[in-house]
């Protein structure tokens, strides 16, 4: 039963977030876009076709996009907290590479840089049961996974924490992947809480987001069966150079059979490396398929490393140019707390107003 009602709310977050889809690209002004990453290390190809590309786009059409740097979230779920600078930085060094440019429209900043945003947590963890947040599936997956030495309360507040994020700066749309999604709902359900408490018959003050779900397949690794991550040892770093790339993709799984096929489920290696081109090249992977045919997995594996590199290397030489210009990644972190802190600070006139906490 639990397992229906799970498969339904995504269900229904899948036809929303088709719904947005098609309206953002009408009404780019009706949507502020607010997303977010863990500064845990640089970024990989995963990340560039899952959500990057989308980021790209979207700022394009002129909707409003805020990228937020969960620094705070670091401390949460890993012990190792002497890297989150220089990860910050190489995030955003990835995200100007991949064509995120900072603009009147677009801005980035790192949360732990926006106080009167954080002012929002104490008033959001009223709104909340200690039951909701202990029920939370993706926490529970993520206390599994941290190996943390014992679980702080961090880990139980942090999608609170992450509503502060969308709801400071009234963001309606969330580009996230499945497993953020209890998180939205806490987002939404805080909203909604607040509103209703703190805005009773009066104008609501937070609106309630909705998710943006990836339209990209999901990217395996280089093993073809677990997701790509840097931590599994099976991504292709943004940062890595041309040769890298070969390399890895030389030691990528494939199967016995010589001829190419595009077949997900019996196949999943090699359609990863198809769906890879694919997205490089925009085209089907059943025809980059039939293309191949009898080449093999070799000339599959040349076909690859080629349409990735030539995809990539406007991205990487920009990389390169950026690193070498670490004052100008430190002034748009921040000009975007700066333009962040702004946006915040009027929020929070309009929340202590409705708890009669002016004074
Ligand atoms: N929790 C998200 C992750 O681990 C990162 C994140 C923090 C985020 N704040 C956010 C995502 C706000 C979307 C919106 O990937």
């Amino acid at each position: 039963m639990a397992e229906m009602e799970h498969i339904s709310s995504y269900e229904t977050a899948v036809k929303i977030s088709k719904k947005i889809e098609d309206d953002i690209v009408k009404n780019p002004s009706k949507y502020r876009v607010l997303t977010g990453d863990r500064p845990t290390g640089r970024l990989h190809i995963g990340h560039y076709f899952g959500s990057l590309e989308n980021r790209v786009r979207l700022s394009k059409l002129g909707v409003s996009t805020m990228i937020l740097i969960a620094d705070y979230q670091v401390l949460i779920d890993r012990d190792a907290y002497q890297e989150i600078n220089q990860n910050t930085k190489q995030l955003v060094i990835d995200y100007l590479a991949a064509g995120i440019e900072p603009s009147e429209n677009v801005i980035i900043f790192p949360h732990s840089y926006v106080p009167e945003a954080n002012q929002l947590m104490v008033p959001f963890l009223t709104l909340v049961s200690n039951a909701e947040l202990s029920r939370n599936p993706t926490v529970k997956e993520e206390i599994q996974a941290a190996g943390l030495k014992s679980i702080n309360a961090g880990m139980y507040t942090y999608p609170v924490h992450q509503a502060v994020d969308i709801l400071f700066c009234k963001g309606n749309v969330v580009p996230v992947g499945k497993d953020q999604l209890p998180h939205i709902e806490m987002a939404r359900t805080i909203a909604r809480r607040f509103n209703e408490k703190f805005c009773a018959g009066k104008t609501p003050i937070f609106p309630e987001p909705q998710a943006l779900l990836s339209k990209t397949p999901s990217i395996m690794g280089l093993d073809g069966t677990q997701k790509m991550s840097k931590s599994r040892g099976n991504a292709i770093m943004l940062c890595a150079t041309e040769d890298e790339t070969a390399a890895l993709i030389k030691k990528a799984k494939t199967d016995a059979d010589r001829h190419i096929t595009y077949d997900p489920i019996n196949r999943p290696e090699v359609a990863n490396l198809l769906t890879l081109i694919s997205l490089c090249t925009n085209e089907e992977p059943q025809k980059i398929a039939e293309h191949i045919g009898d080449g093999g997995g070799g000339m599959l594996k040349k076909m690859l490393t080629e349409a990735l590199n030539e995809k990539l290397r406007p991205l990487r030489t920009r990389r390169t140019e950026l690193e070498k210009n670490p004052e100008y990644i430190r002034q748009i972190l921040l000009d975007g707390s700066q333009r962040a802190r702004e946006i915040a600070a009027k929020t929070l006139v309009e929340v202590r107003t409705a708890m009669n906490t002016v004074i």
